[in-house]
């Protein structure tokens, strides 16, 4: 088989969207155990702006990274070479996030093994992996779709089943309560929805709460015409609360989901969209707000590979298609990484690589 020479690549200085430039290099060849990626599709996260815009800092343990870096972490592929009786030649596989977390609680060290920051990442045509750093992609999926699964498809998984024994994913019954309809909060739906849930999902537009509810969503709050809209949840559960809460919000929304979270709840503590600062003023206590209603508050960081076995299991017997909003091509990352930064997406914005 012959091989290209040259990878065509995006690179980031971190200095802002409209910085990142196309680049190109030669063709990298896998070392003992690594495998030659072709990547066909890679999907954003909210993460890659930011490591983009030079605001991805408040993990004080995934080191540093001065010189250009290729952004993004979740791709799917197909082995070009293998050196690594994990994968064949030819067979399609996905990213998993750090890249050395393979199972149970992630710790310092791998969070400097994180693809698209501190580590290149994927926006580009050829990558070597560790072959234990790969999961196989189900085949009933489409490249566009699976490339959505290794960040917001496994931080929802993990939101609902992460504190349950592995293989023994739950929420039949249980009440859902997820913040917007971006990647973590549409795959979230999908999961909950196909595991038995109820849920209660947010939004700043109607129209969007519409497609959410065509996903299955059983109850919706539009939090900008409602502004109170945890008094809503709690009148939608009959003053009991929900027993998930997706936080994406934090800033502004993680007071409001003290006051809807059931008795014994979990809120996993997973974005902030709304920001990252709390309000000054005279504030009730994070630890007073737990201890009410005996509450487990839980920072969610992604998931091992492990999990993403799990979750994509469940989702080939489910056969859940994840929501893909639009598709850019390589040469429109700039524009894609855009799109998404506005927020006018409802579920995943993709780059298509070849
Ligand atoms: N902890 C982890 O492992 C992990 C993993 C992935 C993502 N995250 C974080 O989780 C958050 C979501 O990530 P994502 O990739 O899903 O982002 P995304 O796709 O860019 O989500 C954007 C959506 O969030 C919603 N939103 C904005 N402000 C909000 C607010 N004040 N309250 C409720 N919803 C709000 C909006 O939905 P509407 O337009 O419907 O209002 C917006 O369209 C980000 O902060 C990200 O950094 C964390």
């Amino acid at each position: 088989m012959s091989l290209p020479t040259q990878n065509r690549q995006w690179l980031t200085t971190q200095s802002g969207i409209s910085n990142i430039a196309l680049s190109s290099s030669s063709l990298p060849s896998p070392g003992p155990g690594e495998v030659l990626v072709k990547i066909h599709a890679v999907s954003l996260n909210y993460r890659d702006t930011e490591v983009i815009m030079g605001l991805y800092n408040h993990h004080s343990t995934t080191g540093s990274q001065s010189s250009a870096l290729v952004p993004c972490s979740d791709m799917c592929g197909t082995i070009l070479l293998s050196n690594s009786p994990r994968f064949k030649t030819g067979e399609k596989v996905l990213s998993i996030f750090n890249q050395t977390h393979l199972k149970g609680q992630v710790k310092a060290e791998h969070m400097k093994h994180g693809l698209g920051f501190p580590l290149d990442g994927v926006l580009q045509e050829y990558r070597v992996f560790d072959a234990e750093a790969l999961v196989s992609k189900p085949p009933y999926l489409s490249d566009e779709e699976a490339a959505t699964l290794p960040i917001a498809g496994l931080t929802a998984w993990m939101a609902v089943n992460g504190m349950r024994t592995l293989g023994q994913p739950g929420g039949k019954g249980e009440k859902v309560l997820i913040q917007g309809t971006g990647g973590v909060a549409i795959s979230g739906l999908q999961i909950a929805k196909a595991s038995g849930a109820e849920v209660i999902i947010t939004s700043s537009s109607d129209e969007k709460l519409e497609l959410a509810q065509n996903l299955g969503a059983d109850k919706t709050i539009n939090y900008k015409t409602n502004p109170e809209w945890e008094q809503e949840v709690l009148k939608m559960t009959d003053g009991e609360g929900v027993d998930i809460i997706f936080e994406n919000g934090g800033a502004q929304t993680l007071r409001k989901s003290f006051d809807c979270i059931a008795f014994g709840g979990l809120i996993n503590c997973i974005g902030y969209l709304s920001g990252k600062e709390d309000a000054m003023g005279d504030r009730t206590n994070t630890n007073v707000l737990a201890l009410r209603r005996n509450v487990t508050l839980k920072g969610l960081l992604n998931g091992p590979r492990e999990r993403l076995e799990e979750m994509l299991k469940f989702y080939d017997e489910k056969k859940i298609n994840p929501v893909v909003d639009r598709v850019f091509s390589f040469e429109e990352a700039k524009e894609g990484f855009e799109y998404l930064f506005k927020g006018g997406h409802f579920g995943k914005v993709v780059v298509k690589v070849d």
